[in-house]
């Protein structure tokens, strides 16, 4: 059975998130949300994905035999509230190394990590996401919405998941989402530097100006561009945004398969979005793509576990 998402049936959410809740030890006391303490307080850095892929001619390309990089897309949104640092923590203790969050400011110009332009779906509130003051979205109830659970879960500000983020472990693919100024991205690349979490973060956006500015800002991050559709010649747009990887759609990429190999031989990474089910994964894995996004990373971890090199 697959799991449950935001899309999926109510009761199969709650089921995953009791799931969750076993497992993480986590208790909604109030309003609070209370994680139980990670392992260790001064986690170790843990391995990036550069250390992960370092043979191959790339930091960012996956080695000969090596397996795909699971990258927790939002999370692990089949088990608890999508982009919130509870739902990073399942990813986390479900064993990605990746957590793939989204990122947009509020009306006083604070990244905030949510998906939506509105924060309808995913909170008890309403109203436009850059519509909403930093004391506004910090009020917001981002948990009861997924399962009684989670009632008192935070919208985290990109501040506080970075500082999660180097607390617990993990690496983030940070989608800038929607068209953002050169002073909003200038402000996301501040929080970056401020969390000391440069060699941390991979920064991905389907809004070519975006990338842009952050390649002037900060062009030791390394760059994503995402891609519905392919384009006409995924390399020579690579080439001249100087980009890490292009992370295309899975439907996009099945229609022309061999752009994987076309972007490895001009040492730019692969990462598709998003994909749950496990046959499609060994298909991915055949084809040689660099990380597969998706909303079942303990799955996905355990696929690659058991599966036969
Ligand atoms: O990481 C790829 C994926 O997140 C892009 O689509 O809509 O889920 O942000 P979306
Ligand atoms: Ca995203």
């Amino acid at each position: 059975m697959r799991d449950a998402h935001p899309s999926a049936p109510r009761s199969r959410r709650r089921r995953n998130a009791a799931l969750a809740t076993a497992v993480l030890g986590v208790a909604a006391v109030g309003t609070a949300f209370v994680v139980a303490a990670p392992p260790s307080r001064s986690a170790p850095r843990p391995a990036v994905a550069a250390a992960d892929h370092a043979n191959g001619s790339t930091p960012w390309l996956r080695a000969a035999g090596a397996p795909p990089t699971v990258i927790a897309h939002r999370g692990a949104p089949s088990a608890a509230p999508e982009n919130t640092l509870v739902s990073d923590e399942v990813a986390r203790r479900g064993g990605a190394k990746w957590i793939e969050n989204d990122v947009q400011p509020s009306k006083d110009g604070v990244p905030y990590i949510l998906h939506d332009t509105t924060v309808d779906r995913t909170t008890d509130g309403t109203g436009r996401v850059r519509a909403l003051t930093a004391a506004q979205l910090d009020a917001l109830d981002a948990g009861s919405w997924f399962a009684p659970a989670y009632a008192g879960v935070r919208v985290p500000t990109l501040a506080a998941q970075l500082a999660d983020l180097r607390e617990r472990g993990g690496n983030l693919l940070l989608e800038i989402k929607g068209a953002h100024t050169r002073a909003e991205v200038a402000r996301i690349v501040r929080d970056i530097r401020e969390q000391d979490m440069s060699d941390r973060v991979f920064v991905q956006s389907f809004d070519i100006p975006s990338l842009e500015h952050a390649h002037e800002l900060a062009p030791d991050l390394p760059l994503g561009l995402l891609r519905v559709t392919l384009d006409a010649d995924p390399v020579a747009l690579a080439e001249q945004l100087d980009l890490s990887a292009y992370n295309v759609s899975d439907a996009a990429l099945a229609t022309r398969p061999q752009v994987v190999s076309e972007l490895h031989s001009a040492g730019v990474a692969v990462n598709v979005w998003t994909v749950d089910r496990a046959a499609r994964w060994k298909e991915l894995d055949a084809l040689g793509v660099d990380g597969i996004i998706t909303n079942r990373p303990t799955e996905l971890g355990g696929w690659i576990s058991g599966r036969s090199n």
